[in-house]
């Protein structure tokens, strides 16, 4: 059998995001990544890959829990930083690295790129899930249409993004028909 994230640190994160006063939609979009990241990083571990798929669980619910209007940031300079704010202050702080490099200005950036197994993973799922699952090239093009004022930011990250794709999946043993596969029973629930 996989193996899967901790059922009591799961029903913390989704009470955090509730007390944060998270928008539905946000909320939707976590559990829909975390659905995904949970896949991943078991496969991940079963191809003997030193994971913790709890912490893969719990970041992915918590990622954007720093878009919460209702958190006052301290340092914060943007919404990843607020949730490792918030993630820090409700006692998960190994959280904290986890939620700071989900952004893509993270995997331009020299000082908090996602290196870790859990960042990796919770970083290619939010970018492979919007309501539903798109493939990176998808994502990226329906970025540059939509955001003219990061299309320098999407130019640079992009080539880096695949290659955590081909990282992560290579890694993992798994396909992109995998994840349909396993995405369809998502949506099936
Ligand atoms: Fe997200």
């Amino acid at each position: 059998m996989e193996e899967s994230g901790d059922e009591q640190l799961r029903t913390y994160c989704m009470e955090i995001l509730r007390h944060y006063d998270l928008p539905e939609g946000i909320i939707a979009h976590s559990v829909k990544v975390a659905y995904i990241a949970e896949f991943v990083a078991s496969r991940l571990r079963a191809s003997g890959c030193p994971v913790n798929i709890s912490n893969v669980v719990a970041g992915a619910l918590l990622h954007d829990v720093g878009k919460s209007k209702v958190h006052r940031r301290q340092k914060a300079v943007n919404h990843a930083e607020a949730s490792a704010e918030i993630v820090t202050q409700e006692g998960l702080e190994e959280l904290a690295p986890v939620v700071s490099s989900h952004i893509l200005d993270a995997i331009i950036s020299e000082n908090d790129p996602p290196l870790t197994w859990e960042q990796k993973i919770v970083f290619y799922a939010d970018k492979i899930v919007t309501h539903k699952l798109v493939s990176l090239e998808e994502r990226f093009s329906d970025l540059s249409e939509r955001r003219g004022d990061i299309k320098h930011l999407l130019d640079a990250a992009y080539k880096p993004t695949k290659a955590l794709e081909a990282d992560v999946l290579g890694s993992a043993g798994i396909s992109w028909g995998d994840l349909e596969s396993h995405w369809a029973r998502f949506a099936e629930k």
